[in-house]
C-alpha cells in the first residue's frame, strides 16, 4: 500500500505535475518516516532530475525530520464522528497551537519542510498570482482569514491600505504579532473560528483565505457555507474573495461544484474556478466577486 502510494507520488513528480517540495511532503505523509521517504525516492532515482531534487530536499532537511513527523502525528487526532462544529473548531485551534510551537514555517505550510527559504519562495508565488488576479490595491482593506504566523501580512501590507489577519489559534496570532511588529497597517486578532462577527458589513475590498478553508470544510459543510455568507457580508460591492486551497483530498470537479453552490447562495460570482496557478504549491485557486 505504502509502496504503491510512493510510486504514484514520485511518478506525478517526475511528470512535473507536483513540485519536489510537495512530493517530499506527500512521501512523509505516506511513510511517516524520513528514512523510508528517502529510500522510496532513491529506489526511483532513474526517473530523473525531479526525483534527484526530492532526494536532495529530504537529505537537506533530515535534521527537521522529528519535527515534521510530530506535526503529522498531530494531524492524526481526528475529531469523533459526532463532534459538533464548535468541538471541531476547538480541536483545530488546539492542533495549530501545538504545531506552531514546533515549527512556525511547517505549521502553515508543511511542504516548506520547516525551511524559511522555501516558505518565502512559496509566499512570493502567492503574491505574484494575487497581482495577476488584480486584487491588490493600495486603497483596499483586506481581511486574511486564518492568517497563521502572518506571512501574508508581512508580504501584503505594502500593497494594501490595511490588512486584518484573524486566526482561531492564539499562538499563531502571537507569532504573527511578533513577525508584524513595526508594520502599522497590519492588524491581528484571535477569532471565534465560527464567523466574522467582529467585522462590519462592507468593510473590506478583499477577503483572502490561504490554506485555511480546508479546515473550515473539515469542520463541516455548515461552517464553510457560513464563511461564504460572512465573506460576502463584509465585502464591498465589487470586492473579491480569494480562496487558495479549498479542501484536502477532494477532486477539482467536486470542489468547483461546492464553491459554485455556496457562491450562488451568497451573491458571489465565480471569476476564477479552481485553476492551479502555482509551481511550488499544488493548491487550486478560486476568485469570487461580490455582485
Ligand atoms: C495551514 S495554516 C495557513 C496559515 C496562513 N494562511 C498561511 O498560509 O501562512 C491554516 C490556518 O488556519 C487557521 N484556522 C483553522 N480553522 C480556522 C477557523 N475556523 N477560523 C480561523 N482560522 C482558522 C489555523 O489556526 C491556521 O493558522
Amino acid at each position: 500500500m505504502i509502496d504503491e502510494a510512493c510510486t504514484a507520488i514520485l511518478a506525478r513528480c517526475a511528470r512535473a505535475e507536483i513540485s519536489p517540495e510537495i512530493a517530499a511532503m506527500e512521501l512523509l505523509i505516506a511513510t511517516r518516516s524520513l528514512a523510508e521517504s528517502i529510500a522510496a525516492a532513491r529506489a526511483r532515482d532513474a526517473l530523473g532530475a525531479q526525483i534527484h531534487a526530492v532526494i536532495r530536499l529530504l537529505d537537506d532537511h533530515a535534521a527537521d525530520a522529528a519535527t515534521l513527523t510530530a506535526l503529522l502525528d498531530g494531524d492524526l487526532h481526528a475529531p469523533p464522528r459526532d463532534a459538533s462544529i464548535g468541538e471541531r473548531v476547538a480541536l483545530c485551534k488546539h492542533l495549530f497551537d501545538e504545531a506552531v510551537t514546533r515549527s512556525e514555517e511547517a505549521s502553515v505550510a508543511l511542504y516548506s519542510l520547516g525551511d524559511p527559504v522555501i516558505l518565502e519562495a512559496a509566499t512570493r508565488e502567492i503574491v505574484a498570482q494575487l497581482d495577476r488576479f488584480g486584487v491588490l490595491d493600495p486603497g483596499r482593506a483586506a481581511l486574511d482569514l486564518g492568517c497563521g504566523i502572518g506571512r501574508m501580512e508581512v508580504a501584503l501590507a505594502p500593497r494594501l491600505r490595511v490588512i486584518e489577519g484573524v486566526d482561531v489559534s492564539p499562538r499563531m496570532i502571537a507569532a504573527a504579532r511578533r513577525r508584524c511588529a513595526g508594520i502599522p497597517n497590519a492588524r491581528l486578532s484571535i477569532s471565534s473560528g465560527l464567523d466574522l462577527a467582529d467585522f462590519a458589513d462592507e468593510s473590506f475590498g478583499l477577503v483572502l483565505a490561504v490554506d485555511s478553508f480546508p479546515y473550515l470544510v473539515q469542520a463541516g459543510e455548515a461552517l464553510a457555507r457560513a464563511h461564504f455568507r460572512e465573506a460576502a457580508r463584509v465585502l464591498d460591492r465589487g470586492g473579491d474573495l480569494v480562496i487558495l486551497s479549498y479542501s484536502y483530498g477532494r477532486g477539482a470537479a467536486e470542489e468547483s461544484a461546492e464553491v459554485r453552490a455556496f457562491a450562488d447562495a451568497s451573491d458571489l460570482a465565480v471569476v476564477i474556478d479552481g485553476e492551479a496557478p502555482f509551481t511550488l504549491w499544488n493548491a487550486r485557486a478560486f476568485v469570487l466577486k461580490k455582485v
